[in-house]
């Protein structure tokens, strides 16, 4: 499904887990899409998003972080050297959990996207349903955003909505919001790839 010849832009997602999301990232860019998968790399060796990418055809880099203990600047110059040689136009991170400084975010300004399960600016960080459910929220949800040095602070190119119902907890809640999720960030990147970076409300 990696075909990256020529005309279609350039995807690296980037994981730490499962890869739901990346899955439907990589499942979307197909037809007419106006990008490709080039590339699923992991700071997890043995993230289940990397034998998902291998599945479906994508070519898999590991850049563990545990290999660079305190030394955040190499582990960054260690990722950037596996995405040039991958050579994206846009790096799609989904569920990565690693921070990462202004040196990295400054370097794929413009072309880097993050997802992020709460309706930013609430709940940046870790626990959003959690963090949801305490406030007494109404509603919860997703939000695309582009990446820039303030921890899922960039500016938000898509947003999705889900009720938070009586005796939700953070796993239900969580599970329905995925759902958005599998929803959004392939619309917003298509969008994205088209060079359209209006905010995308999908519900
Ligand atoms: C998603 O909820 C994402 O928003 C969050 O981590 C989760 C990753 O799930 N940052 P998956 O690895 O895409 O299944």
């Amino acid at each position: 499904m990696s075909d990256t010849g020529g005309t279609h832009k350039r995807v690296a997602i980037l994981v730490s887990g499962g890869g739901s999301n990346m899955v439907t990232l990589v499942k979307s860019m197909t037809g007419d899409h106006p990008a490709r998968p080039c590339l699923v790399l992991s700071n997890v060796p043995d993230a289940g998003g990397l034998t998902k990418a291998r599945d479906l055809g994508i070519p898999t880099a590991v850049v563990d972080h545990r290999d660079f203990k305190d030394d955040r600047a190499g582990f960054e110059a260690a990722l950037n050297a596996a995405l040039e040689r991958a050579r994206p136009d846009i790096i799609c991170l989904a569920g990565f959990m690693r921070i990462l400084t202004e040196t990295f975010t400054s370097k794929w300004s413009g072309r880097c996207l993050n997802i992020h399960p709460s309706l930013l600016p609430k709940y940046k960080g870790l626990h959003t349903h959690q963090r949801a459910i305490d406030a007494g929220d109404a509603e919860g949800g997703c939000s695309v955003h582009e990446v820039t040095a303030e921890l899922d602070g960039g500016p938000i190119v898509g947003q999705a909505r889900v009720p938070i119902l009586p005796g939700d907890t953070a796993d239900t809640l969580a599970a329905r919001v995925l759902v958005q999720e599998h929803l959004l960030y392939p619309a917003v990147l298509r969008r994205f790839a088209s060079d359209d970076r209006s905010l995308l409300r999908l519900s």
